[in-house]
């Protein structure tokens, strides 16, 4: 027996700018799903991510909500749970690029480069935004096209003709923050030196020597040694050197000895995985260098393709000139569109909203399913299609799977008592085909071909639901003198579910718990695929495992997005055209007097909680900004029929807008003193969902909305 693997495992740090979108869930779940296949094989595994929170959009963005950074990536970050609890993803940590660990890491790596002569400071001149008092990165300085003189181009490239060029470039360049001209200032800067001829030789062999990254990237990696892009768009030759520091005001990680220089964000992201690893072991009592110094350990990162640079030359050059361990795979994954629509924004997704398939109650481990379907361990984009869904859940899944269960479950329970009794030749001969194929199934999952795993899985599906139509169990029932051979049938058919549902564990956890129960049976690892329940075995009351996919679900998950673009390829939508707007017609005309009766205020949710004893209602606690007769500030308890759509958690800090002025109402459960705004369609039943109302950032509690 070979030791277990001993894996540290992560995915991208996210930008703490915007919630998470499904491309982010695509990637959580794609490194979900190889985690749990790798510990069903036993590995020892460290999961973990964290929120990236350096930068300066950041800082832009949090002054533009009136919040500090920290505040702002504070909130933010408390938002992620409902999306990874949601689409069941394990991870062991989740940490933050600004906490002390990774303050502490960053510096020692940098210091560590420092000494080994690889970093080399240089004076440069760039824009400076002489009112924000600031250096502008390159997206916030706008100017005319020196080429076709469009107008309002980015500093980097014109979206109009095309043309790269540096922002000097610009013709009448002003500052996108402040509209203030722009000036040149000089500065120093601090480089890492790539081009150094060590580094360049350690990782010509890092990303070439068919070890660390998927062929298709190496060779993408490969034209990078030849020849680069300057910021004009000419090109040099080689590695050119990296420009880590970025000069105050700045969110991110002080250079040590450099008053008023900060790392540039990308300098310290990365360094965020070790920084959520070292707090994570250090919760445990556990050494962290003890911990990475082990030879054993294997070091995997999942990341998208357009952060490929960053992670296959920079990251591996880091670690290896600081004296300190090397990736051992980035996993490069490409990118998921919706719709066939456009590469998404990378801030904001489109389409498809993640907390929106869940408040519809669509089942995740549906998407889980479809996006394993798809991903294939190779960097090519995928699209998620409403219809394909609906197929491959419906049809695969549900067809071919979860239906063998409910095919025989029933039989053994009502006739058996629910004991399995023995298997017949005919039986054995199909549960070794299954059994046969485990390695195959094993190993498309440790290379990330999903697809593959699934695609075997189910033709060993197929078989399954060949031999129950030719032993026909439900005719066998009704046959006398069947008795054994009904019990030897369905007793295949559960075993060989076992089997697929081991199959399809680290695809579809969830529904592997409720077979490890439902067959009364402790947690499915890999060993488990050479074993049989066996004669005798009792197992547990069936329940319906898995529901379809109904057509109304996903109308309702695209109805936004499908009327705001027009999609070509989205699906059907049966509704016709209809006098009655959301489902119900316009109320009778009002006065602009009758309208100011109502005095509408925004209201900010400063607490949340379930209401016991009622499925339907959520207990907010309200600030609109009043003042109570002992002039401390004073909330209002609301009582909302939003749980349907809402958990607590998501909706703390959360800005909303109010009836303030609605006569109190005695609730069942407690005093109502307003209420909160929300849509939904007048056909609840057909068109499910309640969305809350949120201001525009810049609104406050108090504020009349009118
Ligand atoms: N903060 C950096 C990563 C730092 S890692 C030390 C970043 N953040 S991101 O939020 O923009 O992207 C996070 C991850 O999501 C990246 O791996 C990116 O490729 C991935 N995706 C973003 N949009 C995506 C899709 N539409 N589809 C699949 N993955 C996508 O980059
Ligand atoms: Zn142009």
């Amino acid at each position: 027996m070979p030791s277990p693997r001993k894996l540290f495992v992560t995915t991208a740090l996210p930008y703490a700018n915007g919630n998470f979108h499904i491309g982010h869930i695509m990637e959580y779940i794609q490194a979900d799903t190889w985690v749990r296949f790798q510990r069903m094989q036993g590995a020892q595994v460290n999961f973990v991510g964290a929120d990236d929170a350096h930068g300066a959009p950041i800082m832009i963005a949090a002054e533009k909500a009136g919040k500090t950074p920290q505040q702002f990536v504070a909130d933010i970050a408390a938002g992620r749970k409902p999306y990874l609890d949601g689409f069941h993803i394990a991870f062991d940590n989740w940490h933050s690029t600004d906490a002390p660990e990774n303050h502490q890491l960053a510096q020692d790596i940098y210091r560590d480069l420092k000494a080994a002569g690889l970093i080399e400071t240089r004076t440069i001149e760039q824009f400076f935004d002489p009112e924000k008092n600031m250096f502008l990165p390159d997206r916030y300085i706008k100017g005319e096209c020196p080429k076709c003189h469009a107008k309002d181009q980015y500093g980097d490239n014109c979206e109009v003709c095309g043309t790269v060029y540096a922002p000097t470039d610009l013709i009448a360049p002003y500052s996108a923050l402040s509209g203030a001209q722009p000036v040149l200032k000089s500065s120093e800067h601090f480089f890492f030196k790539l081009s150094d001829p060590r580094c360049v030789a350690f990782l010509e062999q890092w990303t070439q020597n068919g070890v660390h990254v998927q062929p298709e990237v190496a060779n993408k990696v490969k034209e990078w040694f030849t020849v680069r892009t300057n910021p004009d768009g000419s090109t040099s030759e080689g590695l050119g050197d990296w420009d880590i520091s970025r000069d105050a005001p700045y969110f991110g990680i002080e250079i040590p000895d450099a008053p008023g220089k900060y790392f540039y964000v990308w300098l310290d992201a990365p360094v965020g995985y070790l920084a959520s690893l070292k707090n994570l072991l250090e919760k445990r009592g556990e050494d962290y260098d003890a911990y990475m110094a082990d030879p054993a350990l294997e070091q995997v990162h999942f990341i998208g393709k357009d952060i490929v640079t960053f992670h296959t030359l920079f990251w591996p050059a880091m670690l290896k000139f600081s004296g300190r361990k090397t990736p051992d795979k980035v996993c490069v994954h490409g990118f998921l569109t919706v719709n066939n629509g456009e590469k998404m924004s990378k801030s904001r997704g489109t389409g498809l909203d993640p907390l929106k398939y869940l408040s519809l109650g669509m089942n995740p481990e549906w998407l889980r399913y479809y996006l394993a379907a798809k991903l294939n361990g190779r960097n090519e984009d995928i699209d998620f299609n409403p219809a394909d869904f609906m197929a491959r859940v419906n049809s695969d899944l549900v067809g071919k799977f979860i239906n063998i269960a409910s095919r025989a479950a029933g039989f053994v329970a009502k006739r058996f008592d629910g004991r399995l009794g023995a298997v017949s030749h005919d039986g054995e001969v199909l549960l070794c085909t299954l059994r046969q194929q485990a390695d195959t199934v094993f190993d498309a999952y440790d290379k990330r071909d999903t697809a593959r795993a699934v695609r075997e899985t189910m033709l060993l599906a197929d078989r399954v639901n060949e031999y129950v139509d030719a032993n026909k169990p439900w005719e066998l029932a009704k046959q006398e003198g069947q008795e054994l051979r009904l019990q030897d049938v369905c007793t295949t058919c559960i075993e060989a579910f076992r089997l697929l549902a081991l199959y399809l564990k680290p695809v579809l956890p969830a529904l592997a718990a409720q077979v490890e129960a439902f067959l009364n049976v402790p947690p499915l690892s890999s060993a488990d695929a050479h074993t049989l329940l066996g004669a005798g075995h009792a197992i547990g009351a069936y329940q319906h495992l898995m529901q379809r996919v109904d057509v109304k679900q996903l109308e309702a998950l695209f109805e936004a997005p499908a009327q705001a673009e027009s999609r070509p390829d989205a699906i059907e939508t049966v509704a016709p055209p209809s006098q009655d707007p959301g489902g119900e017609p316009i109320a009778p005309t009002i006065t602009i007097d009758d309208f100011a009766k109502i005095d509408l205020r925004i209201a900010k949710i400063v607490a949340c909680q379930a209401v016991e004893g009622s499925k339907k209602l959520l207990q907010l606690t309200l600030d609109v900004g009043e003042t109570g007769a002992d002039g401390q500030p004073a909330t209002r308890n609301v009582f909302s029929g939003i749980a349907s759509a809402y958990r607590p958690e998501q909706l703390v800090g959360k800005l909303t807008v109010m009836v303030a002025n609605l006569a109190p109402r005695k609730m069942k459960f407690g005093l109502s003193e307003g209420m909160v705004l929300a849509a939904s369609h007048g056909d609840e039943k057909a068109h499910p969902g309640i969305h809350l109302l949120e201001p525009w950032p810049g609104a406050t509690p108090g504020m009349r909305v009118r």
